[in-house]
This record gives structure tokens, C-alpha cells and sequence, in this order.
């Protein structure tokens, strides 16, 4: 083999979203040698889409907020489906990540006696997200690469992952990845791996996802035989841009909502009040004006319908949309511009006021915006141990999106952020221990191994005929929309289970054309494969639950059913699988939650 570019150190992370770059921080105050690898720039990552702010139970807003309120919120937005442990340590840990993190040079809204700012969420019993405007994610990533750079991390950008390396005995011993902008590979040796790339939401035709949502972490974990969890849990964000259709599925910031903004069918009428599922009824405003007290006082009021959990609004305004009630685009209007000032809304509300007026020529301060759902996370990922973060695999650990159980079957607004430094954290210790306690320096990698994956990779230059990535890519995401979206039913998870296996044929005969320096059918090719274990997952996922519940919506199966409530869907494949292997699903006991925080839960709402 060629001598390749080749790199050791004792804890690479893959992606450098919030979730990679706290855990790279810790792994690097450590003492360790650390490197981040992202296929993106450095600070371009779907962090920045949680715009509205980041959850944590500070109090300084409404001092009766604490951490059990946060876990119990947190539970029951899930619908039960969480890992009590991801959410207790979540709840409890996430005010400590948000003052480190103003610490390190964060700067958020401020209350009048100079505290951090927190604005209302969905889901949420109190203001409980600390925020920037409308741009929370873009100042943590902007702080947590503030920090990393004067930590001197070495960061591999434009570098794609396309496999984990592993060894005799299971564990992980690397990586093999390539350059974007010359397409040359290296291989990097590692005693320890920590995956940190986000979600999925690319395999989905409308998504606030950009390019790099591909489920890269999720898949390369799989084939190396990690489990991935509830993978069927897909957020549909309740609400993006419908219109230009050149912008569908840009994200409009829960925020809005928040700050007050109801949503309105095509009538005018406020529809929300109409879709109070019995669970919320008690904590939910049932008239107009009641819900417009809470913004005055929290413990006078009930919480507007419109702040119900994501996966409520979201499947409210899709039976609206299907009533025949939608806005002239197919979604549903939110309006902002007739319950605050120009001058607020473009205050707390800044991305928002210059998304519309640049992209739809929308004056938010004065009309309404079309919004509809909108793919945006997936609660489903890669099993790991709460408390830090490994996998079934000796030597890999996950954080933030890629992993599963935090969330449940839901997730509530700002908990990602949250998610992130509580998660990215806890798994940069994590793999900072392991690779202290690995024995020898790092481990060897195998070339015979490299090799085969190098040559997977190069397969589409082998062909002279065949598929066009950009075809396939096409018609997954129309697929996975149609037949896999919000609302679902046995036999259209059927046929996109067949048209998966379709599209897997496809995939073995792309062919691409060029050299390989920054060739985007290429590195879509490269993707592709990614992109079909993690929809077939989901698709797997979504037949197996017989049941709705948060993210998963069976149109057959319209009530949870409590016995599914117990149990993850896990998915399985062989060490050293990929895409063309059968995938393996089977349901397993969700761990039993200790009787002291079941009683917090039975606790009514304060
Ligand atoms: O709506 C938002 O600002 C998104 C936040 C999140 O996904 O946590």
C-alpha cells in the first residue's frame, strides 16, 4: 500500500458540533494528545440551529425552577421513553455547563438585575432557556471554539470519517478518512474515539439540516458494532419556512412561539386549543386569556397551547394542513407581529426578522409567517452509559445527537444544547480514562482492513455507467418524506422497507466521474451508504413500535400502548457490517427507574 498520511493520538472525536468540542476540551485539559475531525469548517454544525436558547433550571427567571422540574418536564416530554439517568444528570448538571460556558466568554440576554435571561419553550413548566437573542447555538459554538483553539487542540477540517477501524478484540483502534478539498486519505490510531456528529435529518426531503446530517456517527458506529437505540424517534420540528419552496424546512426558532407568537389556520382561529391531549390538560391554558396571563406570571396562569411538547404542535398542524385549513403553501400561520412591538420582535427575535424579510420578502414585525413541520433531530442513536458516555464497544464513546435514551420519544426545546455540554462532557471523561488505563501506546491499526475500506470508498470511480448519487439522494429523501414522515402506517413502512433494499442495489452501482479534489457527487457517494442504514433503522424502528409515542406517530396504532412504553428498539449488525448487511432489531427493557425520582413525576406541577 502506498505510504498514507497517518496520525496518532490518544482521543480523536468525530464531529465538532457542541457535543465534540466540549468533549474534546475535556479530553485536552486532561493532558492528553486530542484531536477534533470534522467533515465541515470548524464551527459549522447543527448546533447553531438551536437558535432559541439552551435549557437549564437556573431559576432566575422563576425561582421555583429547579432540576427535578427540569427532569420530571424533561420525562414526560419524552413520554417516558428516556434513559432516567441521561435526564437526571441532564437536569441536575446543565446549570453548571451554562455558567462554565459564560465563563468561558458566553454572552446571553440579561435580566434586569443582570442575571441570565431565560425565555418560555414548549414543554417546559418555567422560562427556563438561557438565550442570545435569536442565536443561542451559534454563541456556544462560537465560545466552545474559542476555547479549544487556546487549548490548542489540532482540528482535521473538511475531513471526512468513512469508517471505524477496530481490532481483534473489538475494540476501537481508529479511523479511516479523507481530505474534502484533495481527496488523499489518512488514517489516524487512537486509543480511544468519541462520536459527536449529529443527526440524520439529510435522508428527509424538508429538514433544517444542512449537507452534513448525513447519520455518518450513527452508521459507522452500527457497522461497528455498537447498538443504536428508538431510532424510529424523528423530531419534526413544528415549525420551518414553507415558502419560497427553494427555502422549505429552514428552521423558525421555537422562540417565536416563546415570545409569545400563535399559531392560526386559514379562519383565523387559534387552533392549538383544539388538540389538548388528556396529559397536558391540567398545565395547558384553555381560553385566550388565560393562556395570555402566562407571560405575566407563570405561577397565575396555564401555559399557552402553543407551548405543548414539539411533537403535539407539530402533528396538530399537520392535521390542520390536511383539513383543508392550511395557509396558501401548505402550512399554517404564525403570527408574532400582532401581540409585540416592531421593536421587540426585532430585539429578541433578530435571525427570525432578517431570515423572512431576506429569504420570503416577509416582514415579520408586520405579517404572519407561513410555517409547517420540519425535520430537525433524532431522539433515536447510539446506546451508551449515562454517566459517561461508552458504547458496547470497548474504546467508543457517543454525545449529543448522535447518541440515544436522553430524550426519549420527544425531545423539548433547548435540551439539546443542554444535552451537548452535560453529554460532551461527561463523554470526553469518559474517553479520557480510557485511553489513560489502554495499555501500550496507540493501538496497531490493520492494513488489510484500511485497505478495503479505502477501495469501498473508491468504488463509484470504478464504474463508467451507472447511478448518479444525486438521483439516489432524490429519491431516498422523497421516500423517506412520503413514507416515513411524520405520520405513519404499517404498510407504507413495508414499501419503504422494499424500496430501501431498492436503493441499496442502486447505491452498489454509482458511479461518479472526475478526480477526487472536492467533488461533491463523490463525497455525496461516500455519504449515501450512511444515509441508507440510518432510514433503514428508522424505518425498522418504526414498523416494530405498534404504538404513537412523541416522535413516532402510527396512524394504525393511535394510542401509546404502555407495555412499548418499557422497552427500546435496538438495532444490531455485525462487527465490521455496512450497508448491505441485514440489520437486526429487537426490543430490550428500558432500565427501571429508582422509586425516589418515579415519586417526582407522580408530583403534580408546581
Ligand atoms: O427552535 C429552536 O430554536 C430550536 C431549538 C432546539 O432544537 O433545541
Amino acid at each position: 500500500m502506498t505510504t498514507l498520511e497517518h496520525h496518532d493520538y490518544d482521543v480523536i472525536i468525530i464531529g465538532a458540533g457542541g457535543a465534540g468540542m466540549r468533549a474534546a476540551i475535556e479530553a485536552k485539559e486532561r493532558g492528553l494528545r486530542v484531536a477534533l475531525i470534522c467533515k465541515s469548517l470548524l464551527g459549522k454544525a447543527h448546533t447553531v440551529m438551536a437558535e432559541g436558547g439552551v435549557a437549564a433550571a437556573m431559576g432566575n427567571v422563576y425561582e421555583e425552577d429547579n432540576w427535578k422540574v427540569h427532569f420530571r418536564d424533561t420525562m414526560r416530554g419524552g413520554k417516558m421513553l428516556n434513559h432516567w439517568r441521561m435526564a437526571q444528570l441532564h437536569a441536575q448538571e446543565s446549570p453548571d455547563r451554562v455558567q462554565e460556558l459564560e465563563k468561558w466568554g458566553a454572552l446571553f440576554d440579561r435580566t434586569k438585575d443582570g442575571k441570565i435571561l431565560q425565555r418560555d419553550f414548549g414543554g417546559h413548566r418555567y422560562a427556563r432557556l438561557a438565550h442570545v437573542g435569536d442565536r443561542t447555538g451559534l454563541e456556544l459554538i462560537r465560545t466552545l471554539q474559542q476555547k479549544a483553539v487556546s487549548l490548542d487542540i489540532d482540528v482535521f477540517m473538511e475531513c471526512k470519517v468513512v469508517r471505524l477501524l477496530t481490532g481483534d478484540d473489538g475494540s476501537v483502534t481508529g479511523a479511516v478518512a479523507y481530505w474534502r478539498p484533495t481527496g488523499e486519505f489518512v488514517t489516524f490510531a487512537a486509543k480511544a474515539v468519541v462520536l459527536a456528529t449529529g443527526g440524520v435529518g439529510k435522508s428527509w426531503k424538508f429538514t433544517s439540516n444542512s449537507w452534513e446530517g448525513t447519520g455518518d456517527g450513527h452508521a459507522v458506529a452500527l457497522w461497528a458494532g455498537a447498538e443504536l437505540i428508538d431510532m424510529e424517534c424523528v423530531q419534526f420540528h413544528p415549525t420551518g419556512m414553507v415558502w419560497p419552496l427553494s427555502v422549505r424546512g429552514i428552521l423558525v426558532t421555537e422562540g417565536v412561539r416563546g415570545d409569545g407568537g400563535v399559531l392560526k389556520n386559514s379562519e383565523g382561529e387559534r387552533f392549538m386549543f383544539n388538540y389538548i391531549a388528556d396529559m397536558f390538560k391540567a398545565e395547558t391554558a384553555d381560553s385566550e386569556a388565560e393562556a395570555d396571563r402566562w407571560y405575566d406570571d407563570h405561577t397565575a396562569g396555564r401555559r399557552p397551547p402553543e407551548l405543548l411538547p414539539r411533537d403535539e404542535v407539530a402533528r396538530s398542524i399537520n392535521s390542520e394542513v390536511k383539513a383543508g385549513r392550511g395557509s396558501p403553501h401548505g402550512g399554517v400561520f404564525l403570527d408574532i407581529a400582532s401581540r409585540r412591538s416592531a421593536e421587540v420582535i426585532r430585539r429578541r427575535l433578530p435571525s427570525m426578522y432578517h431570515q423572512f424579510m431576506e429569504l420570503a420578502g416577509v416582514d415579520i414585525t408586520q405579517e404572519a409567517m407561513e410555517v409547517g413541520p420540519t425535520c430537525h433531530y433524532i431522539m433515536g442513536g447510539v446506546r451508551v452509559e449515562p454517566d459517561n458516555g461508552a458504547t458496547s464497544v470497548p474504546g467508543l464513546f457517543a454525545a449529543g445527537e448522535v447518541s440515544g435514551g436522553m430524550h426519549g420519544s420527544n425531545r423539548l426545546g433547548g435540551n439539546s444544547l443542554s444535552d451537548l455540554l452535560v453529554f460532551g462532557r461527561r463523554a470526553g471523561m469518559g474517553a479520557a480514562d480510557f485511553a489513560e488505563g489502554r495499555a501500550g501506546d496507540v493501538p496497531k491499526l490493520e492494513e488489510s482492513l484500511i485497505r478495503h475500506y479505502i477501495d469501498e470508498a473508491l468504488e463509484p470511480f470504478t464504474r463508467d455507467e451507472g447511478e448518479n448519487p444525486y438521483d439516489l439522494q432524490h429519491d431516498l429523501q422523497e421516500m423517506m418524506q412520503t413514507n416515513v414522515g411524520i405520520i405513519r402506517t404499517g404498510p407504507e413502512l413495508d414499501e419503504a422497507l422494499e424500496k430501501l433494499e431498492v436503493l441499496k442495489e442502486r447505491v452498489n452501482n454509482i458511479s461518479v466521474k472526475g478526480g477526487r479534489a472536492y467533488n461533491p457527487g463523490w463525497n455525496l457517494a461516500t455519504d449515501l451508504p450512511a444515509m441508507l442504514t440510518v432510514s433503514t433503522c428508522v424505518a425498522l424502528g418504526a414498523r416494530e413500535r405498534k404504538e404513537s409515542r412523541g416522535g413516532q406517530t402510527r396512524e394504525d396504532f393511535p394510542k401509546a400502548d404502555p407495555e412499548l412504553g418499557k422497552i427500546n428498539f435496538v438495532s444490531r449488525q455485525p462487527a465490521g457490517g455496512g450497508f448491505n448487511e441485514e440489520i437486526k432489531i429487537s426490543p430490550e427493557p428500558l432500565p427501571e427507574m429508582p422509586d425516589e425520582l418515579k415519586a417526582l413525576l407522580e408530583e403534580a406541577p408546581k
